[in-house]
């Protein structure tokens, strides 16, 4: 199977910014477990703070045969309508995931604007959200 974790904006902070909320773990050392829990499958791993290069990730992703996308859009998740029309422009089954619980934080981050888009959402397990939400491809 072949996965993409997309990760958006100041994602590539995480371990630096607000440990507190997102941990000490830096995101390589988060992509690297992820790595060694599905290591019998092939993991893409992708980050931009560009709005536009996020959509363009998920665009080239329909033609590299990628069974699933696990994305972070971090902060972009809550009114970013470009990459909404994105994922909604492939195919390919899209699992939201935030590491926080975003529910129980500022009130701007319980709207997202790519969940009905999207096949289903893990929020607030930490990294633990990525591998849940990679697993749920998995029959
Ligand atoms: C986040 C939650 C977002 O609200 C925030 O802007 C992020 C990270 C999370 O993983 O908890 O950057 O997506």
């Amino acid at each position: 199977m072949k996965l993409l974790f997309i990760n958006g904006v100041n994602l590539n902070m995480t371990g630096r910014r607000e440990p507190s909320v997102y941990g000490t773990r830096t995101l390589d050392d988060i992509n690297a477990a992820i790595a060694a829990h599905f290591r019998g499958d092939e993991c893409l791993f992708y980050q931009s703070n560009m709005e536009g290069e996020i959509c363009s990730r998920l665009h080239a992703a329909a033609d590299e045969g990628v069974d699933g996308i696990i994305l972070n859009a971090g902060a972009f998740t809550h009114y970013s309508y470009a990459i909404r029309d994105a994922i909604a422009s492939i195919k390919i089954p899209v699992v939201e995931v935030h590491m926080s619980n975003v529910h129980a934080r500022e009130e701007f981050r319980h709207t997202s604007v790519i969940s009905a888009v999207c096949k289903g959402a893990v929020i607030g397990f930490g990294e633990k959200s990525y591998i849940l939400a990679g697993e749920s491809f998995k029959s």
